[in-house]
């Protein structure tokens, strides 16, 4: 919210309740916040959020391996997550023989889960403020180095907030033997596949099952038979008495990224230059690859997976390229950011700080993007292909697709690489062979071919150079975002600055996989005239969307017959007159990339949701978030226990699990 204290009271008073909904807070601070969560419906304290004293919600929330999240709902181990991050390990498990992908897994002792090696799940032991310690001299490796020393396991990181204005330690227990416990087949679990992906209306059955296994001493240990269900501080009571429009939700994750406080030049390179970019160069892709997997259904499977992660922000970028262009975040930041500049005026440690800024940006955007398209572009190509891939039956019918791919890729870096960083490489090779098609062609004969290709590795290492070029040249490694070392110098004073001037404004740390907290409600969301969003989905939406012919529609059978015998048990409800099962729901909560698998509590403090997406339309949320339209996507528990019940036949889970009516 960036005018709070220029608008009038009367819009102040009618925009303030779903405004709040906007941020991520850190649970050690979440006291600042918790009148606000209280007066909108949540019933516990700060203390059962997060405390270090005594067991609190933050032990049921766990990193799910460095990218997800997940939660606790058993005093034995048992956690869940989402499908599509437990995706690999499933996926690792899988074979003809046992294709869980397709059918599902569900063990059915202890003895027959599954481990998972390189799997870790990492659960808060604390967080402390350290901006003191590191003022004094201490460095963050001293600092984690000491804390690790605490305890067995413990892993620790030293992270800023606020662009270096705080610095937090984060100490960790982290447990590595964790084991596949259930799946659904992915006709539910994966259920809308890439079409239904960070759409709206959904009913994606998106979780799975792990339990997390510790030595007898309840202590992190590298995975051995000898070991023993973990026994978290907490765990998560589920509610089956289900959400409905209006209730609070609160959402305790890990989300990875987000960039409420850059400035109008940064959004400017995001929604004018780089997302456009990429989403042209991921549209081209695609084609290439759509049409390969439409012709040859031996490589619709494998592409598959390849589509699905280039499709996921290509679509994601459109959502935040459209929705910053609808707020027209650029300019109103561009006039935050004047009367930020007219305030400093006087004061000296911030007068220039905009325009430094600015001058930083024009000096480093050329460099950041081409850094972008390399990623896009050449380094998304094969430098060889294994031996394993050449094994396989279709290989040989990928070679037109490589190919295309190969000679299109090249000619998008040619055609859109500002010319100071050209590889020169790259350049040879335009030079030899006249065009960046021809020379592609000709890289992707030798790749193909098997022989060791000089063009190729001389390429590589091009590529190697220039982005470490680039990297020196921005001062930093932390890539992720358009930035440079003088950028997070500068933002130091920026944010500070702008915390002095803006007292209204509720400002929260960027997101930076860090836990924290996201409050809001369930809510449905207008996004145009007449256009109305429900916010809860059902099985007869799963039911309508059935198509045997379509692979990402094409449901169990068990689950048409269940939906014909309306034999739906305790966990049916009538929604609008009707019996049926509820499947997804919307909600206001502040959420990103990293909340996957993040629970969904009411205000109880019980769980109702596993969270999983967002609405394609929300994604510019990563930099301003819409309170009117930000939804986030959660599959509803009920559903969840449904499909282990009657898809899963594996109700003795629930034996373990706490309900509350
Ligand atoms: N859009 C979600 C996220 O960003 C889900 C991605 C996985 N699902 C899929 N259909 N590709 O991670
Ligand atoms: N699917 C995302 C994830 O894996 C969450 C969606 C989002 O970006 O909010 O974390």
């Amino acid at each position: 919210m960036f005018k709070r204290t220029f608008l009038t009271l009367a819009v102040l008073l009618l925009t303030l309740p779903a405004l709040a909904d906007k941020g991520m807070w850190l649970p050690s601070l979440i006291s600042s916040r918790i009148d606000d969560m209280r007066a909108k419906g949540f019933r516990l304290t700060a203390e059962d959020i997060y405390s270090i004293n005594r067991a609190s919600l933050k032990d049921a929330v766990v990193l799910f391996d460095g990218g997800c999240t997940g939660e606790f709902v058993s005093d034995e181990g048992l956690l869940l997550t989402n499908h599509h991050c437990g995706y690999d390990y499933i996926q690792a498990h899988s074979s003809l023989e046992h294709d869980y992908l397709t059918y599902g897994f569900w063990a059915r002792s202890r003895a027959e889960e599954l481990p998972n090696e390189g799997l870790n799940v990492r659960v808060l032991v604390r967080m402390e403020e350290v901006t003191d310690r590191i003022a004094a001299g201490e460095s963050p490796e001293e600092i984690c180095r000491k804390a690790e020393a605490e305890g067995k396991g413990y892993r620790a990181s030293v992270e800023q907030m606020y662009y270096g204005n705080q610095q937090f330690l984060f100490l960790y227990e982290q447990f590595d033997d964790v084991r596949l416990v259930a799946t659904p087949p992915s006709s539910i679990g994966k259920f809308g596949g890439d079409t239904d992906n960070w759409i709206w209306p959904r009913h994606t059955g998106d979780f799975s099952i792990f339990r997390v296994y510790a030595g007898k001493d309840n202590r992190p240990a590298p995975y051995s038979p000898e070991n023993v269900p973990y026994r978290p501080a907490r765990h998560f009571k589920i509610s089956l008495r289900g959400i409905h429009e209006g209730d609070f939700t609160m959402i305790y994750g890990f989300p990875g990224n987000t960039q409420e406080y850059i400035l109008s030049d940064a959004v400017a390179y995001i929604a004018e230059r780089s997302d456009p970019a990429k989403i042209a160069i991921r549209t081209g892709r695609l084609e290439i690859i759509s049409e390969a997997q439409a012709e040859d259904p031996e490589l619709r499977i494998h592409y598959a997976a390849k589509h699905a992660t280039i499709a996921n922000a290509w679509k994601k970028w459109q959502g935040e390229m459209l929705g910053i262009n609808r707020l027209g975040t650029v300019a109103k930041k561009r006039d935050y950011e004047e009367r930020f500049a007219a305030w400093a005026a006087d004061r000296e440690e911030y007068r220039t700080v905009v325009a430094e800024l600015k001058a930083e940006y024009a000096r480093i955007a050329d460099a950041y993007f081409a850094y972008e398209l390399i990623s896009e572009t050449l380094a998304a190509l094969p430098t060889s292909y294994d031996e394993e891939e050449r094994a396989e039956s279709c290989f040989e019918r990928r070679r037109a697709t490589e190919q295309a791919l190969f000679e299109f890729l090249a000619a998008e870096y040619a055609a859109r690489c500002p010319a100071p960083y050209l590889i020169p490489e790259f350049l040879d090779g335009l030079h030899t062979w006249g065009s960046p098609e021809a020379y592609a062609r000709h890289l992707f004969e030798e790749v193909w071919s098997g022989e060791k290709s000089a063009d190729a590795e001389a390429l590589a290492s091009g590529i190697k150079r220039m982005r470490s070029h680039i990297v020196w040249l921005l001062g930093t490694r932390s890539l992720r975002n358009l930035t440079s070392k003088r950028l997070n110098e500068l933002y130091t004073r920026y944010i500070r600055g702008l915390r002095e001037w803006d007292t209204q404004r509720a400002f929260f740390p960027d997101a930076n996989l860090t836990l924290r907290v996201a409050y809001g409600s369930v809510a449905g969301y207008e996004y145009a005239d007449g256009e109305y969003h429900k916010p809860q989905t059902t099985l007869d939406g799963i039911i309508a969307k059935d198509n045997p012919e379509i692979y990402d529609y094409d449901i169990p059978q068990q689950l048409r017959d269940l939906y014909a015998s309306k034999e739906y048990g305790r966990w049916g409800i009538t929604l609008d007159g009707r019996r049926t099962v509820p499947v997804c729901f919307l909600a206001t909560n502040h959420t990103t990339g990293g909340n996957s698998g993040s629970p969904v509590i009411n205000g109880r403090g019980e769980l109702v949701g596993i969270n999983f997406d967002r609405t394609w339309r929300s994604t510019m949320s990563d930099i301003e978030f819409d309170p009117e339209i930000c939804r986030n996507i959660a599959v509803d528990i009920r559903y969840v226990l449904f499909v282990i019940d009657r898809i899963g036949g594996a109700d003795y889970l629930f034996r373990e699990m706490d309900f509350v009516r």
